[in-house]
């Protein structure tokens, strides 16, 4: 890979000249893939008119890239190790040629099954070798993919069909998390009651569950995909076209498919795995977010099989079957980076030091931190007990939206400091705003984080919704891409990430909106409204609260907390549980009708006074009810 920054020196030189000549910058970071034909212009368009385009009039396969490209001289290095979630039951390796075998053959698949270019395939898998493939495969025949995370219910998958319009859903029969069976077939069973737009279900066998086949829609992964060839010529996609869409949550409405084309990703994904865990040849990556989320998509497929590295996913949960499950895989493989997220982190330092105390973890050269802010003790904990004071770790700020990593210390080369994700990586320009729109130059305070400028690997649309991708990002601080967090700079530069400004809770790193929660909690017969407010929590960093508004108030808040958290589960996912049900009388509101969550949210950390502008409340004796209502019951999420 040509553009590889080495020192602190060289990280200044090329962050200058990210900023003063982005389009030789990119260009040469660019030059280093394979592509069919080069592009005309690196940039064009910007943040006025919300029409950035990066690399067009290239010609390229991502594919190509990933697998083709690697095997002349890596052929037979593993490209990845995947660990079932039963310790007892056999992994899997795959070199590079094997894994690229299997992407052709699935994909020769995909186009039997009569999926070509521009088609959306949704992917709805566990962590198996086969997701893997199956993302590959897409990409290989220029079908977009949609991967929805195998932890979300019927209802979200349909939601994601249905939006997407995906002709092919490649599912599994089942799965066991943990100790528990994940029922993956039946659930996208009941999804496609109502998803007119598939034709096609191809079910990959990983349990033994039972399940029922649908004749003329639903096919047996392994029956076809033995008799297609390990080789298929990849579609030649434009720089522009779509990757893939992946849907994640946000202030309003209904999560959004958010947009990522080919080229400007790709050369994102490949610069910033490079550069941020500073990736030495043949060493074994470790990233242990699902392929269902953002994290996944870059750091276990696209940025290290770029780089011609080996991954290794896992199957299972962090405690299956016990709390050292974690340290034995690393030990078993001889991982050299880990990249984590915060409460895995806090969730092993809860359990105690017990659990690692046999683990070797010598092999370790580096960890990463990623998906919400790390506090400085789950920081230090980490440095500690797992990087035994010897490996840097990379706290790597970034979104769906912005496809890779923004915000991040280079691992060994620019400075880290505990509970900040440092500066940012070559291309990137943060701005901070105050709630006035007023720029922030000084140092240490806390503003609304701005970027403003465009990178290659940025998110081009919300799909079927241009309208609401600028209403969403580029409305609040016109000229600007605003991405929804709170932020402070220090005197050095670096910058620490304070959370969610918007409707956003992140529980455990997983992203969830209010509204798709307050409508998942408005269908219970006995509810007239709710409100959704976060909490901190030690280890899912957040947690939810519902403040419900029944009926009657002759209620039996217990049942009908069950309720809720099981209406929640069945509608999201066990992801978005309410961790309390609160019933109140009524919700404080704006003269306009528009809920005050600031205000339960205050009134949840026993603040009382300092509620600051309620001039607009329409029922202040609402709050006054449920402070005292609180300070009776205090909440107990903790
Ligand atoms: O609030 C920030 C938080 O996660 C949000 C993006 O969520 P998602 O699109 O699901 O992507 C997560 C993985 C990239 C951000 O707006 N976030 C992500 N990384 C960090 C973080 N907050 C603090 N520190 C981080 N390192």
């Amino acid at each position: 890979m040509a553009l590889r920054i080495t020192s602190l020196r060289e990280y200044d030189q090329q962050y200058q000249r990210s900023i003063e000549e982005p389009e030789a910058f990119w260009s040469e970071v660019a030059s280093d893939f394979h592509w069919q034909q080069k592009w005309d212009r690196v940039f064009s368009g910007g943040f006025e008119h919300v029409d950035f385009k990066w690399f067009e009039g290239a010609r390229l396969n991502i594919t190509e890239n990933c697998l083709d490209r690697h095997l002349k001289s890596h052929a037979s290095r593993t490209a990845l190790i995947w660990e079932p979630n039963d310790p007892k039951e056999n992994g899997r390796t795959l070199t590079y040629r094997q894994l690229y075998e299997e992407v052709c053959r699935c994909s020769n698949l995909l186009r039997l099954l009569g999926i070509g270019k521009g088609d959306t395939v949704c992917i709805y898998l566990p962590m198996i070798p086969e997701l893997v493939v199956s993302v590959l495969a897409c990409a290989r025949i220029g079908a977009v993919h949609s991967v929805v995370f195998g932890g979300f219910s019927a209802g979200s998958l349909a939601d994601r069909i249905r939006d997407s319009q995906a002709k092919l859903l490649i599912t599994a029969d089942g799965y066991y998390r943990g100790s528990k069976p994940v029922n993956l077939k039946s659930m996208a069973d009941e999804a496609l009651r109502n998803c007119p737009s598939v034709k096609h279900v191809l079910v990959v066998n990983r349990s033994q569950f039972p399940i029922s086949i649908v004749p003329g829609r639903d096919s047996y992964w392994d029956q076809l995909i033995a008799k297609c060839s390990p080789n298929c010529e990849p579609e030649s996609m434009e720089a522009e076209d779509p990757l893939f869409i992946l849907y994640t949550s946000g202030s309003t409405g209904k999560p959004k498919g958010l947009l990522h084309t080919t080229a400007g990703y790709m050369v994102y994904a490949g610069f910033t795995f490079l550069n941020v865990f500073q990736y030495r040849e043949n060493e074994i990556f470790w990233c242990t977010a699902d392929v269902g989320w953002i994290t996944g998509h870059t750091y276990v497929v696209y940025g290290p099989l770029l780089n011609a590295a080996t991954i290794l996913i896992y199957e299972g949960v962090p405690h299956h079957p016990s709390w050292s499950r974690w340290w034995d895989i690393i030990d078993k493989y001889r991982v050299n980076i880990f990249y984590t997220a915060p409460t895995a982190i806090r969730s092993f330092e809860a359990q105690g030091d017990q659990h690692l105390a046999h683990a070797n973890l010598s092999s370790l050269r580096l960890l990463g931190s990623v998906g919400e802010p790390i506090n400085e003790e789950a920081w230090h904990w980490f440095f500690q007990k797992v990087g035994k004071g010897n490996c840097p770790i990379v706290d790597t700020w970034w979104q769906t939206e912005t496809g890779g990593i923004a915000i991040s210390t280079l691992a060994g080369i620019t400075p880290q400091k505990p509970a900040h994700a440092g500066w940012p990586l070559p291309g990137i320009v943060p701005v901070l705003f105050d709630d006035n729109g007023r720029m922030i130059t000084q140092a240490g305070v806390e503003g609304n984080l701005c970027l403003a400028r465009s990178w290659p690997g940025q998110a081009r649309t919300i799909y079927g919704d241009h309208q609401r991708f600028i209403q969403t990002y580029f409305s609040r601080f016109p000229g600007y891409y605003f991405t929804g967090d709170g932020c402070r700079r220090t005197e050095q530069g670096f910058y620490r990430i304070t959370g969610r400004v918007d409707d956003v809770i992140k529980v455990s790193g997983h992203r969830l909106g209010t509204a798709e929660l307050e409508n998942a909690i408005n269908q219970h017969p006995e509810v007239v409204e709710s409100a959704v407010v976060n909490i901190p929590h030690a280890v899912t960093g957040e947690a939810i609260v519902a403040f419900v508004v029944t009926r009657s108030l002759e209620v039996d808040v217990q049942r009908l907390e069950q309720e809720v958290i099981d209406l929640v589960t069945r509608s999201i996912g066990p992801i978005a549980k309410p961790k309390q049900v609160i019933v109140v009388t009524g919700l404080p509101k704006t003269r306009s009708g528009k809920i005050m969550r600031r205000i339960l949210r205050k009134l949840l950390q026993g603040e009382t006074s300092n509620l600051g502008d309620s001039s607009t409340l329409l029922n202040p004796e609402i709050v006054t009810e449920i402070a005292e209502q609180l300070e009776q019951n205090p909440v107990r999420v903790n």
